[in-house]
């Protein structure tokens, strides 16, 4: 779901290079080392440009960090080793690392193997929320070649037909690199919306979409509070539900992971798994075919009259490149309430907020 940021009141805008800084010294004192401080960051960054402070992708994730760096549940500097390794495949331990860091080691291993075999598929275990899919999956189309990135997730999603929660938001990212422009990327969670969103619209007292959750036992609302311990409902109703439970079968089963209920419940060891792919157009043909083949089909995509003049069609990720640019220029959206928490956070662990 795509949202406009609609009470200004209760967001501040704060320039890209604040952040940055302030999201670099942060890591540093948490432990993170100056290669994983500069993978975080870049993540971080790139989710506070794309996404709204509702989703919660942003500097929000570093409550969650304090607090795991605390209790062992995220080991900065962690020793991840490569368990498993062929020609196109591989296998990280991230041995409890964060899993920005590994998703990030896995995608490049995944590019470096698929620009020799055309397509590699590496899987991620004992790892941490990676962040947003969409950012591993640039990671390769930066290189030139087709990502896809999904990871299992907590329990917030219900089986079709039932409210028990017991697969997650599973969120995938696939990005198509084009020739001198932004690549398309689809970066998705496999429900309609997100228990941030939720809140995001409680505190505004607005009504959310029906089609978002349900009440713990099973009935629809458009009351967000009502929803708040309810299941969060799939994309696409038992379709949505279908690609959870795959994409849990190859990050969470195949790789050795906790899945299903199990992940994330222990903030000591969330144990998240992950799957990145690397795929390379030109097995398939030269880079100028796919390239023209390509445009040719963004043409006609793009050139489907709006059934509403003033929504043009836009392709995956569209959105979001528009939004980089405006927030690279104008500043970066953060909600008051993160600002406040992320104050009393630094006090504590003795770093500067400039916020
Ligand atoms: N690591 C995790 O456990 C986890 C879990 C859930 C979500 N996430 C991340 O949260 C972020 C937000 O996910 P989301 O599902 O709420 O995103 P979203 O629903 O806001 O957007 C999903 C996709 O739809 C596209 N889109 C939006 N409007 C469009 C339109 N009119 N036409 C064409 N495409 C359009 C966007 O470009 C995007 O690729 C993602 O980065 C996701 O990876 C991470």
């Amino acid at each position: 779901m795509a949202y406009d940021i609609d009470k200004e009141d209760l967001i501040t805008l704060y320039p890209l290079e604040t952040l940055q800084k302030f999201a670099s010294d942060f890591l540093l004192a948490l432990g993170a080392s100056e290669e994983e401080t500069a993978i975080l960051v870049d993540g971080l960054m790139t989710a506070s440009l794309w996404w709204h402070p509702g989703q919660g992708q942003g500097l929000e994730k570093f409550f969650r960090f304090h607090m795991q760096v605390t209790n062992g549940g995220i080991v900065p500097n962690a020793n991840m080793t490569w368990v498993k390794e062929g020609p196109s495949y591989a296998l990280l331990d991230a041995a409890k690392g964060f899993g920005y860091v590994s998703g990030h080691r896995a995608m490049a291993k995944a590019v470096e193997k698929a620009k020799v075999t055309g397509i590699a598929m590496v899987g991620v275990r004992h790892s941490n929320h990676f962040g947003i899919a969409g950012y591993h999956a640039l990671h390769a189309a930066k290189k030139g070649l087709i990502g896809w990135s999904f990871t299992n997730a907590k329990a917030e999603m219900a089986p079709w037909g039932s409210a028990q929660v017991v697969l997650g938001t599973n969120p995938w990212g696939i990005a198509i690199p084009r020739k001198d422009t932004h690549a398309i990327v689809l970066d998705m969670a496999l429900t309609m919306s997100g228990k941030g969103m939720m809140r995001w619209l409680m505190n505004e007292g607005r009504p959310m979409p029906e089609s978002w959750a349900l009440t713990p036992d099973g009935q629809t609302t458009t009351d967000p509070a009502a929803a708040m311990l309810g299941p969060l409902l799939p994309i696409g109703e038992y379709k949505g539900y279908g690609l959870s439970l795959i994409t849990d079968v190859l990050a969470g089963v195949m790789t050795g992971s906790l899945f299903g209920m199990s992940v994330f419940q222990d903030d000591t060891n969330h144990d998240v798994g992950h799957v990145m792919m690397a795929i390379n157009p030109t097995a398939f043909m030269d880079q100028a075919d796919y390239d023209t083949r390509l445009e040719q089909l963004v043409a006609e995509v793009k050139g489907a009259p709006a059934i509403d003049p003033k929504r043009p069609v836009i392709l995956p990720g569209e959105v979001e490149f528009q939004r980089m640019g405006e927030r690279e220029a104008n500043g970066v959206p953060l909600s008051r309430e993160t600002v406040e928490k992320l104050r009393a956070l630094s006090a504590e662990v003795n770093v500067n907020c400039p916020l």
